[in-house]
């Protein structure tokens, strides 16, 4: 007897039922293989700050969002020189694979970039990678087996926690002050975790400037995380992308500059130079260093021998600490902007913290508002930030956001967050007439109501 539905035969997927053919697309939008992914892609889902790039890459938009480095100060002309010197006079192994540890030359210059916050490394011990992300990946790729421990800051890096999700790790957040992590908390969380009999496979720390909270990790606080993770024997993985970005005095010691067995070191080109490289680099201890050369061959190979011959023929050239030092001049310049317009504008009620250096600064939003909610709210008012539940691997941080002022100028920045606070306002005066989960918008999403080019989920 029928009742009209298509069953799959054994051994046939739903799709198969429905006559469509393994291997061909169809033209719905439903996705035909999705009984066939591995396990592990089941974690895998656009994250808030992708479906936000098409949003707010509309000219129209304040986005007060994205990461991205404002590269409009580099000398193009140099830079296209040596590129164009690199061609001619290097073209054949410009063009050519290469080492799978990444170029040699590179590698030394990369050991003088490290100097500058205390690390003395050889470059045998560097692994060239497409951007400090891989890097991120071949660590977890190499250490990390489904159920394994990583304990990251909370909030954290959104790219790390889309890799740790990837590899089918547990995240176990540690609380930050505004001198970055608690080393009482972190003790206590490590010794939780021991003690319920799981693995904790490393910390995963971004000490300086950090992404998105801001907040850097106090001097005096280093040397204890160093120590606590030495006694627990917890691997350190520093994540150091904007360590060179600081707005006042000389750059910070690195936790690796004082720990050559116990850290991993991530360094990048993407904010001291140009992202579109995508070269970035890991120091690991030598057993680490031939594990992550391997996993870098399967992955790619080799990292790509033009970007790293072109960004090592930058740093021969150019007074590229004098470029780096105008880099932070612009972004301190737009750091004051940001809170200059956040202190004159924002309502009383919610909180910031001001960095001292690289692109973000965490915000608070008065008690009962709901930053995810409201970003269709904001987006339609032309003003895009990234929610802070983006940056928890449980679904915290719905009361905060994540705004970036690297990349709008000073005048952008004051009109983004003029609108915001906008958008503030009303929101809690829609809150004040109809209370908490009375709000019309979210009966509206209750119902499916789909905000414009976002993915909310
Ligand atoms: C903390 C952190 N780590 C790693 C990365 C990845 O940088 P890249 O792959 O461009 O070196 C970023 C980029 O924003 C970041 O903020």
């Amino acid at each position: 007897m029928s009742d009209g539905v298509t069953r799959p035969e054994p051994g046939q997927s739903p799709a198969q039922a429905h006559g469509q053919r393994p291997g061909r697309r169809s033209s719905t939008r439903l996705d035909n293989y999705v009984d066939r992914y591995a396990a592990r892609t089941h974690g895998m889902t656009a994250s808030e700050i992708r479906a936000l790039f098409s949003v707010a890459s509309r000219p129209e938009v304040v986005s007060l969002a994205g990461g991205m480095p404002n590269i409009s100060g580099l000398p193009l002309d140099v830079v296209g020189g040596a590129i164009a010197d690199l061609v001619r006079d290097h073209g054949p192994t410009a063009m050519q694979y290469g080492s799978g540890q990444g170029d040699p030359l590179l590698r030394e210059q990369i050991c003088d970039v490290m100097r500058l916050e205390g690390i003395e490394a050889h470059p045998d011990d560097v692994v060239v990678t497409v951007g400090s992300q891989q890097a991120v990946d071949l660590v977890t790729r190499i250490f990390c087996d489904p159920g394994d421990v990583v304990i990251c800051e909370a909030p954290s890096y959104v790219g790390a926690l889309g890799v740790f999700r990837a590899y089918e790790c547990d995240v176990v957040h540690v609380e930050m002050d505004a001198h970055g992590l608690v080393p009482s908390v972190l003790r206590e969380a490590i010794a939780a975790v021991q003690a319920s009999g799981r693995r904790i496979k490393f910390l995963y720390t971004i000490p300086n400037y950090h992404n998105p909270a801001g907040v850097t990790l106090a001097d005096e606080r280093r040397h204890e995380v160093l120590e606590i993770c030495r006694e627990a024997d917890v691997l350190i993985l520093e994540d150091n992308p904007y360590g060179l970005l600081g707005f006042e005095g000389e750059p910070h010691r690195a936790l690796r500059a004082d720990e050559a067995d116990g850290v991993i070191y991530l360094g990048s080109f993407s904010k001291t130079f140009a992202p579109g490289f995508r070269v970035g680099w890991a120091l690991a201890p030598h057993a680490v260093r031939e594990k992550l050369v391997l996993a870098q061959e399967s992955a790619t190979l080799c990292p790509p021998s033009f970007s790293q011959m072109a960004i090592s023929a930058y740093l021969k050239a150019h007074d590229w600490q004098g470029q780096v030092k105008s880099f932070r001049e612009m972004y301190r310049e737009r750091r004051d902007a940001m809170i200059s317009a956040l202190e004159d504008m924002m309502p009383a009620a919610t909180r910031w913290n001001v960095p001292d250096g690289g692109f973000y600064v965490w915000l608070t939003l008065p008690d009962g508002l709901d930053a995810k909610a409201m970003l269709p709210r904001a987006v339609t008012a032309r003003v895009a930030y990234v929610p802070g539940t983006a940056f928890f691997a449980d679904g915290f941080g719905s009361q905060s956001m994540r705004l970036s002022y690297c990349y709008p100028t000073p005048e952008r920045i004051r009109e983004g967050v003029r609108r915001l606070v906008g958008v503030i306002e009303e929101e809690m005066e829609l809150r004040a007439t109809f209370g908490a989960g009375g709000h019309p918008f979210e009966r509206g999403l209750e119902r499916g109501y789909e905000a414009p080019n976002t993915d909310l989920n």
